[in-house]
């Protein structure tokens, strides 16, 4: 059983979790994930690991509630207890003297960017930060990435703070020498920032999540195609070149279940257990 140490409401929606996970905390590196399950009935949940306390022993992760089990999660309180917490899985993140990395992080996976971000910025590198959200009030942690960031631009889909949408970037890429581009957020902002780097010629790297379930390489449920090859997103990333992934197969397989999930989503919200 590993216990909530930490539960904070960011903003509506989206907890920050802190688990006692004293053998994760201590392997665990900025890119790397955890898979959950709440208790036995309970479906595998994937989460990016976006920081640990060594010291406490503790892991923490930031869930966005979008279907039954995120909501389940978003349920429990500081001192409840989840069944099982698997990791840390998947590749850690390439952390080096890069030069200037521009890093993009939209909506909840701006929590795991900062990890990302502080490691890059202790490298040496100078970080130029990007956050996003779809209006104003969604944007998470605004403060944390001003610590860590030597520039930081923050912008909303519908424009309530900051730049409307991310075509600004545009400029900022033409006007500054960036050395390497890494976006974790949802994958048609990756897909849109891999498209406005192409032309530089800037390394680009995404954060690609697909659905998940075994999280080991056994299963083929987060099969992608990168430079026209399949790979799998928990063992082979879930890092990859963005100039070569094919995010309309991603986008396509995303919506895969759809009706599941929202069947399942709406049979739990009327007291069933499981489906
Ligand atoms: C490696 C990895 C790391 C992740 N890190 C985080 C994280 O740090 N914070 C966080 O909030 N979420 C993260 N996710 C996504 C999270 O795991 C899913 O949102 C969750 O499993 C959905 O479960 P659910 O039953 O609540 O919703 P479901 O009923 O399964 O889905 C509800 C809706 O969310 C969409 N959805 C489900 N899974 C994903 C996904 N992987 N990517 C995009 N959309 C999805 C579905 O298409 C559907 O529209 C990560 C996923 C992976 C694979
Ligand atoms: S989740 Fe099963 S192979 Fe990646």
């Amino acid at each position: 059983m590993y216990k909530i140490v930490t539960k904070q409401e960011l903003v509506p929606h989206i907890n920050l979790f802190e688990f006692s996970a004293k053998e994760i905390a201590a392997k665990t590196k900025p890119g790397q994930f955890v898979i959950l399950r709440i208790d036995e009935d309970g479906e595998r949940i994937p989460l990016t690991i976006a920081g640990v306390n060594i010291v406490k022993g503790t892991i923490t992760v930031v869930c966005h509630e979008v279907g039954k089990s995120t909501k389940q999660l978003g349920n429990l309180k500081q001192g409840d207890c989840i069944l099982d917490l698997l990791g840390p899985l998947g590749k850690p993140a390439e952390i080096e003297k890069f030069g200037t990395v521009l890093c993009v992080g939209g909506g909840v996976m701006v929590a795991p960017l900062h990890f990302q971000v502080k490691a890059l910025h202790d490298a040496g590198n100078k970080v130029i930060g990007v956050i996003g959200a779809r209006t104003e009030s969604h944007l998470i942690f605004e403060d944390e990435m001003w610590k860590v960031c030597d520039a930081l631009y923050v912008a909303t889909d519908d424009g309530t703070k900051g730049y409307k949408g991310l075509d600004f970037l545009k400029k900022l890429l033409k006007e500054t020498k960036i050395d390497r581009v890494i976006v974790m957020g949802p994958v048609v902002t990756m897909k849109t920032v891999s498209e406005l780097t192409r032309p530089h010629g800037i390394p680009t790297i995404v954060n690609l999540i697909p659905l998940m379930v075994d999280g080991m390489g056994m299963c083929g449920a987060c099969r992608i195609t990168v430079g026209g090859k399949t790979m799998f997103a928990c063992v082979d990333g879930p890092d990859f070149d963005g100039h070569q992934v094919d995010f309309e197969e991603l986008i396509a397989r995303l919506k895969m279940f759809a009706a599941q999930e929202k069947l399942a989503f709406v049979f739990h919200e009327e007291g069933g257990r499981s489906l």
